[in-house]
């Protein structure tokens, strides 16, 4: 299908390719791959990071890394600020967020559903999330505007998701990160009745999961990362879907760094395109396998990995497939 043009389609991105966003995130997730289950969270993400840093300089971008791996003082490579891509100064300005390895500790305990992962935007169009916690909630496609939200109670926004799609609370399956400080939550969710997906770390890939007819999860509920939840809303304003994020702080440290970052109101809730806003591209490519995407697989001299490019201006999703020599 020829998708129409969108008038909020981004000349700027036009001339990015926007396949070649995926050579970014395979990068990333072949060289994650090869520490798969050795128990060692920073060799895999070391590995992803370098590999993904290398693959930008073969990008025609004047691209400024918006959230990444940390504070320059902290991250060796891919810090916030950090200007990427094989054209500064001539190329299209592109802001970045990417997390090079979603699911550090899935990688390292051979687990399911890590990936590398990447959002691309026009400049000034992607939240500049401070790494802190965000209590997020989402939905997928199809629901009418506003059916979920963080100023509900978990029980409304399970009967209101219930209700749009025409079933009983008990019939709805909610996904949440399996931490400590959920218990309150699940406890909530077990009075509705509904089913829980608890998964072990990949929020990003959580939420997608709403949007995948597949995975029979309807809703994304709890808090994870701040970074993580402008990835995901950038590929939920491909996908179609709802997203509420509001940012949490456990001290004065962290509201001083989402001050920072720019942020004013710090009890704000984020919609979608308060997070990702215009024409925006997401890209992932599977480290493990997972409910969106299969990871990385090695047969006789070749390597084929899975990944996923999506465009918000023409809601294009495209599935790719990739064959690499491993010599
Ligand atoms: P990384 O592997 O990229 O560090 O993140 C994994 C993750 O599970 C995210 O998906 C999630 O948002 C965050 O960690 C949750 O943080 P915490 O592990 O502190 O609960």
């Amino acid at each position: 299908m020829i998708s129409k043009p969108n008038p909020e389609s981004s000349h700027v991105l036009d001339r990015v390719l926007v396949l070649e966003m995926v050579r970014v995130t395979e990068a990333a997730a072949i060289a994650a791959s090869k520490l798969i289950g050795r128990g060692d969270e920073d060799a895999a993400d070391a590995a992803a990071v370098e590999a993904m840093r290398r693959a930008f300089d073969d990008l025609a971008i004047d691209g400024t890394v918006v959230i990444g791996e940390g504070e320059r003082d902290e991250a060796p490579m891919l810090y916030i600020g950090e200007p990427v891509g094989g054209s500064p100064g001539k190329g299209p300005k592109i802001d970045i967020a990417l997390d090079p390895l979603e699911g550090t500790s899935i990688t390292a305990k051979a687990g399911a559903n890590a990936l590398a992962v990447l959002a691309a935007a026009e400049e000034g169009c992607l939240l500049h999330a401070p790494d802190v916690y965000m209590d997020k909630i989402a939905v997928g496609p199809g629901y009418p505007p506003d059916v979920i939200s963080l100023d509900r109670s978990v029980r409304e926004n399970v009967e209101a998701v219930a209700e749009a799609k025409g079933c009983k609370p008990d019939e709805i399956i909610v996904c949440v990160l399996d931490r400590p400080r959920h218990a309150d939550l699940i406890a909530q969710l077990r009075e509705t009745g509904c089913g829980i997906q608890l998964i072990p770390d990949g929020d990003v890939a959580g939420v997608i999961a709403t949007t995948n007819e597949e995975t029979t999860i309807d809703l994304y509920m709890g808090v994870g990362g701040a970074p993580e939840g402008v990835l995901a809303a950038a590929a939920l304003r491909c996908t179609g879907g709802q997203f509420n994020g509001r940012l949490l702080f456990r001290n004065d440290d962290e509201r001083a760094r989402a001050t920072k970052c720019g942020i004013e109101d710090l009890d704000r809730i984020y919609k979608l395109d308060d997070l990702a806003k215009g024409d925006c591209i997401f890209a992932a490519t599977g480290v493990t396998d997972g409910s969106l995407l299969g990871g990385v697989k090695r047969f006789r001299g070749v390597m084929t990995t899975e990944s996923v490019v999506m465009r918000a201006s023409s809601g294009t999703v495209r599935w790719v497939t990739g064959e690499h020599r491993t010599d």
